[in-house]
């Protein structure tokens, strides 16, 4: 057999032997035209991003220098969980939340949609590192993929290219992350402007850490240095290793007697980890700045303290409600440019528009499209419409952002989207009651995944999409940290809930800038410093105990968001009962005897 010549195999920029064969390899299945090592260069961008100007999938805009509307096929505009899957060997080790195939079932399946899926187009090998370049062991991975979108989004959410390649020796260990649209061009067949396919998967193999994803172009499906690598395999990692991969974000937040704290938070997708992130505290004297705003990697350090370091380079927040009154951040970071819009609007001038980012222009094109008036039926913008733009440009970076080492965590909030039931915070008495929080947190579901939106669902530590194993084990895995650990030294855990709804489904707290007041108050109680009632649910601040000065909400709707009801507490015991037997009996006995302390407490 002779070998296959694709152009550009020949000229690999690297000696790692591994890397080249893996290359190699998997440019005999998939027969691309040619092969192109991404370098992450300037020039790489341009060209790139005027391919994709050309194919018709990006528009320039006007407005924002450097920056590029696209809108994805209206079948592929979120994470596709019913096509995930944890190919572990044992399916006991995949777990009850996730779905499961026999790793080399699986990979026969996908061998067979691979084979030739990159003819016509080009085979991209991107280089990349989650977490900072310096770090200790840099976190290393290479996606290849035969979408210029990802390549440009890669650019903008990972150190990649030529600096990350710096780092992969000749043997450096990385995870292999294979991505395909599925959607080969026979010779002269025009292409599509979002070109992917039918059939999806998006599939991890937790013992050999590799990725593989078939079909989708969007988000979390293709760019698998996020999801995928940082969260699914990282968390795999991380329980061989001690440490946690979390959907947190981590901000830095200064008191007026200029003490610094950094607070992790994790929160289901769409429900505000963005938006505290780049939080603009509404007390005076109080500062945030950001760290991250999807995904925290929480090490121990020598001095037995949490610290944490975000894998990722860039921010992919969701554009609907973001505007200048819910996160000015935000804004001020789109507005310098070199960003990419998913799925928002596009103005008749040239810039980007979606819903809630105040009075509508009399005429738009949506994201499927069409033209829009105030007067359509239809959103202008997916509700899981994106920016994808880089924390280096954002105002209120903390300058540790991406220090290697991390920052200490003193605080960790688990929160959810629920209009009942759950008050404004609650803190945890100490880390197993938290870790109980966190495994039982319910939301209701939003548009960031396929499927029904506002239905409770459990979504444990906001992990239930991405825990990359047993949730059980997962669980006892939180449950062992905490016992390693000087109690004193663990991040204090509170549950907030900033969805809270009255009996006119109005939201009863205002949110936002405004949930600094409950960042403030949970810093208090770390020092000592402010009161709660203590609860069979933990420790509930009364409205006395928030500082409420300059609020522009009732004192009666503050009560009602604080309010512990313990009818509606007893009514949630059997749901939690439900999902502890759908964990079945790795649920540690740890959160069993909290459950059970918790039902004798509401007696
Ligand atoms: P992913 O990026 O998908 O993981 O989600 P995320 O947790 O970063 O969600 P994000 O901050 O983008 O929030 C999404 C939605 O929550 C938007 O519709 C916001 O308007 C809304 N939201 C965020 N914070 C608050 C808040 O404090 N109160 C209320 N009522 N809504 C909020
Ligand atoms: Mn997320
Ligand atoms: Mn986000």
């Amino acid at each position: 057999m002779t070998a296959v010549t694709i152009p550009g195999l020949e000229h690999a920029p690297t000696n790692h032997a591994r890397l080249l064969a893996w290359v190699q390899e998997v440019a005999e299945l998939t027969c691309p035209d040619e092969v192109v090592w991404a370098d992450g260069s300037q020039g790489e961008w341009d060209r790139l991003t005027k391919k994709l100007v050309d194919a018709g999938t990006f528009v320039p805009l006007k407005k924002k220098p450097n920056s590029f509307w696209a809108a994805s096929d209206p079948t592929d505009v979120a994470r596709v969980e019913e096509r995930t899957y944890i190919c572990s060997v044992r399916e006991e080790d995949s777990g009850p939340t996730n779905n499961w195939m026999d790793p080399s079932k699986m990979k026969a399946i996908m061998t067979e949609l691979y084979r030739g899926c990159m003819r016509g187009r080009t085979m991209y090998v991107i280089p990349f590192c989650m977490g900072p370049l310096d770090a200790e062991k840099p976190m290393l991975g290479v996606e290849i993929t035969d979408s210029e979108y990802v390549v440009v989004s890669m650019h903008i959410m990972t150190r990649m290219g030529t600096k990350a390649l710096a780092l992969f020796g000749e043997d450096a260990d990385y995870v292999p992350a294979l991505h395909s649209l599925g959607a080969p061009l026979e010779h002269g067949q025009q292409d599509v402007q979002w070109p992917c396919n039918e059939t999806k998967y998006i599939s991890h193999f937790p013992e050999t850490r590799e990725i593989w994803s078939f079909g989708s172009g969007y988000g979390g499906n293709a760019l698998l240095g996020k999801k995928c690598y940082s969260l699914r395999i990282a968390s795999v990692m991380a329980r061989d290793e001690g440490w946690l991969a979390e959907h947190m974000l981590i901000l830095k937040l200064t008191s007026p007697e200029n003490k610094a704290y950094y607070i992790a938070a994790a929160f289901p997708s769409a429900c505000g980890k963005t938006n505290l992130a780049m939080l603009e505290p509404t007390i005076p004297g109080w500062k945030v700045e950001t760290l991250g705003d999807d995904i925290a990697w929480m090490r121990f350090g020598a001095d037995g303290r949490l610290y944490a370091v975000n894998p990722e380079n860039g921010f992919f927040g969701v554009a609907p409600g973001t505007d200048y009154h819910t996160n000015p951040n935000a804004m001020r970071t789109i507005a310098k440019g070199n960003s990419l819009f998913t799925n928002v609007a596009l103005t008749d001038d040239g810039d980007i528009w979606w819903e809630g980012m105040g009075e509508p222009p009399a005429h738009l094109t949506s994201w499927k499209h069409q033209d829009w008036t105030p007067d359509s039926e239809e959103l202008s913008s997916h509700p899981n419409s994106r920016y994808c733009t880089p924390i280096e440009q954002c105002d209120i970076k903390a300058p540790e952002w991406d220090d290697p080492n991390g920052v200490p965590i003193s605080a960790i909030f688990f929160g959810g989207r629920r209009a009942t039931t759950i008050p404004l915070v609650t803190e945890s008495r100490d880390w197993q009651h938290g870790t109980y929080m966190g495994a039982t947190l319910s939301s209701e579901t939003t548009a960031a995944a396929v499927g029904k939106t506002g239905v409770v669902r459990r979504d444990p530590m906001a992990m239930l999409p991405f825990i990359g194993y047993n949730a059980g084990d997962y669980f006892q895995h939180w449950v062992d940290l905490g016992k390693r650990a000087d109690a004193d030294k663990l991040p204090k855990i509170f549950y907030v809930n900033w969805f809270r709804r009255g009996e006119d489904k109005r939201f009863l707290w205002p949110g936002f800038g405004e949930n600094s007041r409950v960042l403030k108050w949970a810093i208090e109680r770390i020092e000592g410093k402010a009161a709660a009632q203590e609860t069979p649910i933990g420790y509930v601040p009364t409205a006395e105990d928030l500082d409420l000065e300059g609020l522009d909400a009732s004192r009666e709707d503050v009560e009602a968001a604080l309010a512990f009801d313990a009818d509606e507490w007893r009514a949630e015991i059997p749901l939690v009962e439900e999902w502890f037997a759908k964990i079945g009996e790795k649920v540690p006995t740890t959160l069993r005897d909290e459950l059970a302390a918790l039902k004798q407490r509401l007696g």
